[in-house]
């Protein structure tokens, strides 16, 4: 049986994720027929944003209304829903059930394959804020799908229709994937708080450092989307000032904690950036150097300290 083209769509959830989907997917033609949340204002919330769709009182009854079911909840309620849902296991009525997480594996949902649904993953690479600014800005976005063969062009046309990408990934790979996503969400937050912080010892506030370090990070963004990583990088890294970064490094050490093994390691995936250039510095080997003499003595010090 041939899954349908033009399904139509139920969230059960409905927070940050599914209140852009489910807009963006209505925007693009596709019914939207049920929402059902833990609480039912947030159901009626979504179900007034999208035309036709109804605020349904369970998690069953987004099923009984809809063919392809998306599961907006928090990951650690996936498997427990989905364990509990009832399919039309004869396959007269073909429903799809599909999270959203980067994290879970889809074989979370196996309990609803058994009983007849088709199961895959439909996770975007984009921070939800939960604002309707939302339906716009995931546009350009990429969304990885994990589905079967009759699954896929479905997830791929929904994808497409809210102006994404479309990436594909073996299940195994789930954990690095998402995992090393975060190296261009939180850890790049986790990055601007450090320098944050340390400015903060200099005299400066929050809002001040923001306002001096977030236009270098759209630069620096924009620089790479245009001359790519390695042409990216700036600083004395790429300058090849050694003597400049070895005196940055002992900046760092005199500030004690973990701030100079934070700098060196990130300092360390800098230097293999510029090595990859067709001409490096000539000093790279003496930067690499002082790098490690700095992570060492961090590693020694982490080591004894009670
Ligand atoms: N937020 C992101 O940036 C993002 C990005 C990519 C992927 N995801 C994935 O998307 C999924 C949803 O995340 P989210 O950020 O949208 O979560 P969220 O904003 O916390 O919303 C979760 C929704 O699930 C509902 N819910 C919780 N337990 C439920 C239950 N037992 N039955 C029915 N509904 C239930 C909640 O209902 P109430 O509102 O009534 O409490 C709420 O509407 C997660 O798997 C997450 O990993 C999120």
């Amino acid at each position: 049986m041939t899954f349908p083209a033009l399904p139509r769509l139920g969230f059960i959830g409905a927070g940050r994720l599914a209140r852009c989907l489910a807009v963006g997917f209505a925007r693009a033609g596709y019914p939207v027929a049920a929402v059902a949340g833990r609480s039912a204002q947030s159901a009626q919330r979504l179900a007034q944003a999208v035309p036709q769709c109804r605020a349904v009182a369970d998690a069953q009854s987004v099923v009984d209304a809809s063919e392809l079911v998306f599961l907006a909840v928090p990951d650690d309620s996936i498997g427990t829903i989905a364990n509990n849902l009832r399919f039309d296991a004869q396959g007269e009525r073909p429903v799809a059930l599909v999270h959203c997480s980067g994290a879970t594996s889809v074989d979370v949902l196996a309990p609803a394959q058994a009983r007849g649904a088709l199961i895959g993953g439909f996770h975007p690479l984009y921070l939800f804020s939960g604002e309707r600014v939302d339906v716009e800005r995931i546009a350009g976005c990429s969304v990885t799908i994990e589905a079967p063969a009759e699954l896929t062009p479905v997830l791929e046309n929904l994808a497409r229709s809210l102006g994404c990408e479309v990436l594909s990934l073996p299940g195994e790979h789930r954990m690095l994937y998402h995992g090393s996503a975060h190296y261009a969400a939180s850890f790049a937050l986790a990055a601007l708080s450090e320098a944050v912080d340390i400015w903060r010892k200099l005299g400066f506030n929050e809002d001040q450092s923001l306002r001096a370090l977030l236009p270098m990070l759209s630069g620096t963004i924009e620089t790479a989307r245009g001359k790519g990583l390695s042409n990216a990088v700036a600083g004395p890294v790429s300058r090849g000032d050694a003597a400049l970064l070895a005196r940055q490094l002992s900046a760092f050490e005199a500030l004690g904690g973990d701030h100079a093994a934070l700098y060196a390691l990130l300092t360390r995936r800098a230097l293999s950036l510029v090595r990859r250039r067709a001409q490096p510095p000539a000093t790279i080997d003496a930067m690499t150097d002082a790098v490690e003499a700095t992570l060492e003595r961090a590693l020694a010090r982490s080591a004894s300290a009670p």
